[in-house]
């Protein structure tokens, strides 16, 4: 995909998540040195902040081979068995929602996260029988954008639990800047601000916008991205000066406008937009929660004095909402 030449491949090349950074080269560097595999390494964190680029960032460190899937792909047992004999001596596997695995599954996966082995049954009925596989020593990493849906036998496996957080505007910068070197695009200081900016903290978000603000740029003016083509540009694609895209906007006008500020219930928020209550939860409120344009409560969601202003309101003074 095209998304791979942006990809770093190695920490070096890996920008922002300092303190995950630091702490993998760490345990990269022992296990390598005791020719072992990784300790099973899980990484949560919203989508687009690089959970997948880790993974191979990961596996090129410790110098092994690559396996990917996802849990909603592993249906039954046998899908997973047949990924787990074909590793090689300390190779990654990569699975991608993993709090997606269904529970016969994840029941084969136990024994081999634990000791390197499976439990395979053969033939049917009376004739049935189980017998146990040894399987090289590997790393599994496990992605998820919501590490409170793990079981916990399942969390409790993985020795090394990593949380991305939402990047900074200065390392946003930075990998736009790098991205635009390896797309051959030109562009200033001022218009990889600009779009580090309004990228909700997410490399995804920063690269695609990238792309589409060339276009604009291109086709709009001399194909050279500065700060102020960069705006425009991305006034047009609707996404605002806070960085809020359209469904953001949908989100908060709801929230303010027919629930009255909150509390309301996921459920209900879902309903007014038209959108899944998992993309509500996983995709859009993360961000706006970390901005302080929304607050999640045991009643339900809340807006803040924040959103208010975003929107030209007045700050209502119940003295339930939020500064
Ligand atoms: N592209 C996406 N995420 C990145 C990161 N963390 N560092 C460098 N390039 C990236």
């Amino acid at each position: 995909r095209f998304d791979r030449a942006l990809r770093p491949t190695g920490l070096a090349e890996y920008i922002g998540q300092p303190e995950v950074s630091e702490q993998l080269d760490i345990f990269v560097s022992a296990a390598r040195a005791r020719s072992e595999a990784l300790d099973h390494v899980l990484i949560f964190g919203p989508p687009g902040l690089g959970k997948t680029t880790l993974a191979h960032v990961i596996a090129n460190e410790m110098g092994v081979g690559f396996r990917q899937t996802s849990g909603p792909v592993l249906e039954r047992p046998g899908d997973l068995a047949a990924l787990l004999t074909n590793l090689e001596r300390n190779d990654v596997l990569f699975i991608d929602e993993i709090h997606r695995l269904s529970p016969v599954v994840e029941e084969v996966l136990y024994p081999a996260l634990e000791d390197y082995q499976i439990d395979i049954v053969i033939g049917e009925g009376p004739a049935a029988r189980s017998i146990k596989l040894d399987l090289p020593p590997f790393t599994l990493v496990g992605a998820t954008t919501r590490a409170g849906a793990l079981t916990s036998p399942l969390r409790d496996r993985f020795g090394i639990v990593q949380r991305l957080e939402f990047y900074s505007q200065a390392d946003l910068s930075h990998i736009v800047t790098r991205s635009a070197g390896i797309l051959e695009i030109a562009i200033e200081p001022a218009g990889a601000a600009e779009i580090a900016r309004r990228s909700r903290g997410t490399p995804r978000v920063a690269n695609r916008l990238l792309r589409r603000v060339r276009d604009y740029a291109e086709v709009r003016a001399d194909g050279r991205i500065d700060g102020d083509t960069a705006a425009r540009a991305m006034d047009m694609l609707r996404v605002d000066d806070n960085g809020f895209d359209v469904m953001d906007r949908k989100l908060l006008g709801a929230l303010v406008e027919k629930f009255d500020g909150g509390p309301v219930g996921v459920e209900s928020l879902a309903a007014a937009i038209g959108e899944a209550r998992e993309t509500i939860e996983d995709v859009i409120e993360p961000y706006l929660i970390q901005q302080g344009f929304m607050m999640r409560t045991p009643r339900g969601r809340l807006a803040t004095a924040a959103t208010y202003r975003h929107y030209g309101l007045p700050v209502p003074d119940t003295g339930r909402t939020a500064a």
